[in-house]
């Protein structure tokens, strides 16, 4: 199906992908079409193993060997420059490439078998929650997808880390699971972190991304009784996901126990968005996690899921 230019799911140790050949413009464009994507944002090409860097990329810093022999298959992004090859649709005509190994069994047969790169965003709607399992890939795009591989749900949970090093220092354009420490580690630097200027280089960098359709708030932990207890009064249904059930025993409330591990919750968090969605709820509260290196990545998706649409 891929090489016949059809769209094929598949699921990554982060998130679901929605795969077309990354050669092929036609296909391509079918992901913007059925994302309702903006054309401007560059996709990640997967891979099924480093030997294919070069097929991608020129210019390939020492860096990214060292970080693809420690870290791939993983859920970590390389930002190269591109391959001449490279088709405009997939880099968003700019001079740079995403390139990556995930961390799945079935998407990396799918890309043996392939021999080449797949081009595969979140399988999301553009802007909506990304998907962690095959029923959330079919439930939001269904008959736009030739094919959803079902490979249960996705271990991490929420997107890959994203490390630009096609231009001076590595930089971090989008916190994940492997964070900081884990990369200054094998760089032996600590590389810096925040998407430049306003351009949607990295959509995940526009403020409102990653987002329940209802309206979401992220509140302290110390807040909460009083935040519910407000919403409530006003009669409205409310999801809380929180460590600590809620002490009052409103009907009109849903608890969801949210776990106190980071990367527990990453693997929890876009599943129970989804599912308070689906519940019919006025208002979703959140207990902020504690803001510290472990909960980066966490933090960064709550607050764009709570971050008024715009
Ligand atoms: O974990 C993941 O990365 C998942 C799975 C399916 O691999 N994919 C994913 O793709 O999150 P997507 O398209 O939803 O988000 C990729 C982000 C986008 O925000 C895009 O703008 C950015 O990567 N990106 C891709 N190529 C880029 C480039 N050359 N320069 C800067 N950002 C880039
Ligand atoms: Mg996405």
């Amino acid at each position: 199906m891929l090489r016949a230019g059809d769209l094929v799911a598949f699921p990554t140790e982060t998130v679901y992908g929605l795969g077309a050949d990354a050669g092929n413009a036609a296909a391509v464009a079918r992901v913007f079409a059925a994302k309702g994507r903006p054309a401007d944002h560059p996709l990640i090409v997967h891979l099924p193993d480093a030997g294919h860097l070069d097929r991608w990329a020129i210019d390939i810093p020492q860096a990214a060997r060292k970080l693809a022999a420690a870290f791939w298959p993983g859920p970590l992004t390389l930002i190269l420059k591109r391959h001449p090859s490279v088709i405009d649709a997939i880099t968003g005509g700019q001079e740079t490439v995403g390139l990556r190994v995930p961390r799945h069994p079935l998407a990396l047969q799918l890309l043996r078998e392939f021999d080449g790169g797949v081009a595969a965003p979140s399988a999301n709607r553009f802007g909506h929650v990304s998907p962690t399992t095959a029923a959330h890939v079919r439930d939001e795009l269904g008959a736009a997808v030739g094919m959803v591989l079902d490979g249960g749900p996705c271990q991490v949970g929420i997107e890959s880390t994203i490390l630009d090093l096609s231009s001076g220092a590595p930089r971090i354009l989008r916190p994940g699971m492997l964070d900081a420490v884990a990369l200054a580690e094998v760089l032996g630097t600590a590389p810096t972190s925040g998407a430049e200027g306003a351009a949607p280089r990295v959509s995940g960098s526009l403020e409102s991304h990653y987002a329940p359709t209802t309206p979401m708030r992220l509140v302290a932990e110390s807040a909460m009784a009083q935040a519910l207890a407000a919403a409530l009064g006003h009669d409205q249904r409310v999801a809380v996901f929180a460590s600590l059930r809620p002490e009052t025993g409103d009907s009109k409330l849903i608890w969801r126990q949210a776990s106190r591990d980071p990367a527990a919750y990453a693997h929890d968090l876009y599943a129970r968005l989804r599912e308070f969605d689906t519940l019919g709820c006025d208002l979703i509260l959140v207990a902020a996690p504690p803001v510290d290196e472990a909960w980066r990545a966490v933090n960064d998706r709550l607050q764009r899921a709570a971050a008024e649409a715009k």
